[in-house]
């Protein structure tokens, strides 16, 4: 072989190095750009029998739309979500009075689950629950059956065979991912079920605890948190809008007159969180549930769990608005706060990342 011969060969194999190397580089730039340093821990608690999945699109998937992506507010950016002020109407004042009264009754008729979710709930207790006898009491409400039989069928599962049986669902789904889903189609059921005047309020806050629910779940392994523990924490944030909204049809039903989405937004922005962690307490939450419920909305930094949490918990939200799951706000998406706090940058990988999240959130909302 002459020297030309052997420098050609080199030649080319240094191209193909390259070459791989480059689309090695590309597939790892397809990952969001979060805080580099809050990797995915190898031991953040999943259902062992939920098959692992891409949560993160790809590079191939996914189209970037840097003109137009729904992070790019249509109207005056803002910071915080504009508010309704009723201080000066008289009659705003007494449904105000009033529901703050309720927040301390121990009369107060509050939302409940389900008396067949509570009643499954409590059996799962015990992690050796008998599925047979588990079947029996979640077969009594036909939602909960269906929603459970649903989640077995979804996307997550679909290379597997199609089952009719509830103890085999509970056995495909494991313990874990039972109760999350209970508590999820119990929640549905009450925000779905609640009336609501002019605006259809209770789906609004379904989708809502729904949105924060996915998104904090996909998120949390960034952020050093447990996958199932922070579903549950973004599900169930804002239940203090639900107490709301039962005290006012409570009282439109004793006073009359109708329940006004203003008057709803302003008492929730006043005391959702109090009367949250009202009914978490009711409800028999465990920590950090209480915490975060009652205190979600304060400024914060990523210094420890219970903070990134709550920052998550301000990005869904903000997420929940801009996607239209729930009032539009022209939220400054990049200047927000929670945003800069959780380290989200204006990169071309994050608004990949981005541009995925709504496929993502009605994908994985639509199993519940
Ligand atoms: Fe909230
Ligand atoms: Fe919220």
């Amino acid at each position: 072989m002459s020297i030309w011969t052997t420098i050609a060969l080199v030649a080319a194999l240094a191209a193909i190095l390259a070459f791989v190397a480059g689309r090695l580089l590309s597939l790892y730039r397809a990952s969001p750009q979060l805080d580099p340093a809050h990797q995915a821990p190898e031991d953040a608690p999943s259902d062992a029998n939920e098959p692992e999945q891409e949560e993160v699109p790809s590079q191939t998937e996914t189209v970037v739309w840097d003109d137009d992506g729904w992070w790019l507010p249509d109207g005056i950016p803002v910071l915080v979500a504009p508010s309704s002020d009723m201080d000066a109407d008289p009659s705003a004042q007494r449904v105000r009075e009033h529901v703050r009264a309720a927040i301390d009754d121990p009369n107060v008729d509050l939302p409940a689950f389900p008396l067949a979710a509570q009643r499954a709930l409590e059996l799962m207790q015990n992690e050796d629950v008998d599925y047979g006898r588990l079947a029996e009491i979640v077969g009594e409400d036909q939602a909960l059956a269906a929603g459970v039989l649903r989640l077995a069928h979804s996307a997550a599962y679909a290379r597997m065979f199609k089952i009719d049986r509830l103890d085999l669902a509970f056995a495909r789904l494991g313990h874990s991912t039972v109760r999350l889903v209970l508590i999820a189609k119990s929640l549905k059921q009450i925000t779905t079920s609640t009336p609501a005047g002019g605006r259809d309020i209770g789906a609004e806050l379904w989708s809502g605890a729904i949105v924060s629910g996915v998104l904090l779940k996909h998120m949390s392994p960034h952020y050093d948190l447990p996958k199932d523990e922070a579903f549950l924490v973004g599900l169930l944030h804002d239940i203090g809008k639900l107490a709301i909204l039962r005290v006012l049809d409570d009282y439109h039903r004793a006073h009359g007159g109708t329940l006004s989405p203003v008057m709803f937004d302003w008492l929730c922005d006043e005391c959702h969180e109090e009367f949250g962690l009202r009914l978490a307490h009711a409800w028999n939450l465990q920590e950090p549930l209480p915490d975060l419920i009652g205190d979600h909305h304060q400024p914060t930094t990523p210094k420890n769990r219970l903070s990134r949490y709550r920052l998550l918990l301000q990005f869904s939200d903000v997420v929940a608005a801009m996607t239209g799951y729930t009032p539009y706000v022209p939220y400054d998406f990049f200047n927000l706060p929670c945003v800069q706090e959780l380290n989200i940058k204006n990169t071309p990988e994050t608004r990949r990342w981005l541009a995925g999240l709504p496929a993502l959130i009605a994908e994985k909302a639509g199993d519940f």
